[in-house]
């Protein structure tokens, strides 16, 4: 779906980005990850051409860009850029309209899927007339999305979407987008520089440094199998949490016995090791249960968790 081929971009005599390669297929989210400046916003914008490659070669839907016209190209990539990119002196419904009317759809049907996915992005239904100033940062970027989302181009270029948000706001702006229906079958790049956002978002991870991908895997490969110091120090701040997190329960949960008591408190096998620790220590429970997809109850302790996490970093190891 998207190849890059030996990228790379020069500025004047600065390199910002050198020979980055990288695939996605059809459906799938890669994160660029990397703290500031390491060339994540430039590498996503040759995908679309807002910046040009200095040299390599990209290739969209099979197609080489190069051939492209750029104002086509962006038609059918859907991007939300680093700040959100809204037109200030537009209301929220222009800004949403601009590729629908250049496509010549029809005021109804803009108006209607305008204001289907503002309710799927739980906006309120007064914001089609406000002006982007007059929302909250979190507003702002969920209709930056809305526009990104409207055409339903194949590929979305996502840069830091759930920037500039505190924590709560961001987990939950980023649920919702999660969730949207219209997201399932897209491909995805996503640029971030929060590590729990990557590992929950990406099926694949570049990890940045200095303009070039320094390794590219999948959570558990950064995690347990780091191919130098600076992949493995960028995750020791928060290595345990990061680690559980990505054991889900449907893991394990075939090795867990039944539960024989019950309780109000109980996690769904799309939850992980971390969510079962916090809800242990939250109400300091012994044990915890866990519900199957058939609604059938098993039992999770303290002990188990360590056990299953040892085995995981032993089976990465191995
Ligand atoms: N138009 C430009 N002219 C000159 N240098 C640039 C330009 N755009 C980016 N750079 C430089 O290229 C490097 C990479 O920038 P880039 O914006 O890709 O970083 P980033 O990883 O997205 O950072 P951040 O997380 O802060 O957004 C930086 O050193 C930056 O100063
Ligand atoms: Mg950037």
């Amino acid at each position: 779906m998207i190849v890059a081929d030996h990228i790379s971009k020069y500025f004047n005599c600065i390199e910002a980005v050198r020979d980055v390669s990288f695939r996605v297929g059809e459906g799938e989210t890669m994160v660029l990850l990397g703290t500031s400046g390491c060339g994540k916003t430039t590498t996503l914008k040759m995908l679309n051409r807002l910046i040009e490659a200095t040299s390599g070669r990209v290739e969209i839907l099979g197609k080489n860009i190069a051939g492209e016209k750029p104002e086509l190209l962006r038609r059918s990539i859907g991007y939300v850029s680093q700040n959100n990119g809204l037109f200030p002196h537009f209301t929220v419904a222009e800004n949403i309209a601009v590729v629908p009317k250049l496509l010549g759809w029809k005021a109804a049907d803009i108006r209607q899927q305008t204001r289907r996915l503002l309710e799927q992005l739980k906006l309120p239904s007064d914001s089609p007339e406000k002006y982007p100033a007059e929302l909250s940062g979190g507003q702002q970027q969920r209709v930056a999305i809305a526009r990104a989302l409207i055409a339903d181009p194949p590929v979305l270029l996502l840069d830091e979407p759930f920037g500039a948000l505190d924590p709560v706001t961001r987990a939950s702006v980023r649920g919702d987008f999660a969730e949207l229906p219209a997201l399932k079958q897209k491909t995805i790049v996503l640029v971030t520089h929060d590590v729990q956002e990557a590992l929950e978002m990406g099926d694949h991870i570049g990890l940045m440094d200095q303009g070039s991908i320094v390794q590219w895997g999948t959570a558990g490969d950064l995690l347990f199998r780091p191919v130098n110091e600076f992949v493995r120090s960028f995750f020791d701040e928060q290595r345990f949490l990061l680690e559980l997190k990505i054991i889900p329960l449907r893991q394990i949960i075939h090795l867990l016995p039944a539960s024989k008591r019950t309780y109000q408190h109980y996690l769904t096998t799309d939850r992980n090791l971390w969510d079962a620790l916090e809800m242990l220590s939250a109400h300091q429970l012994d044990e915890v249960t866990v519900r199957d997809a058939d609604g059938r109850a098993r039992s999770l302790t303290l002990a188990d968790i360590q056990r299953f996490y040892n085995q995981a970093k032993q089976q990465h190891n191995g």
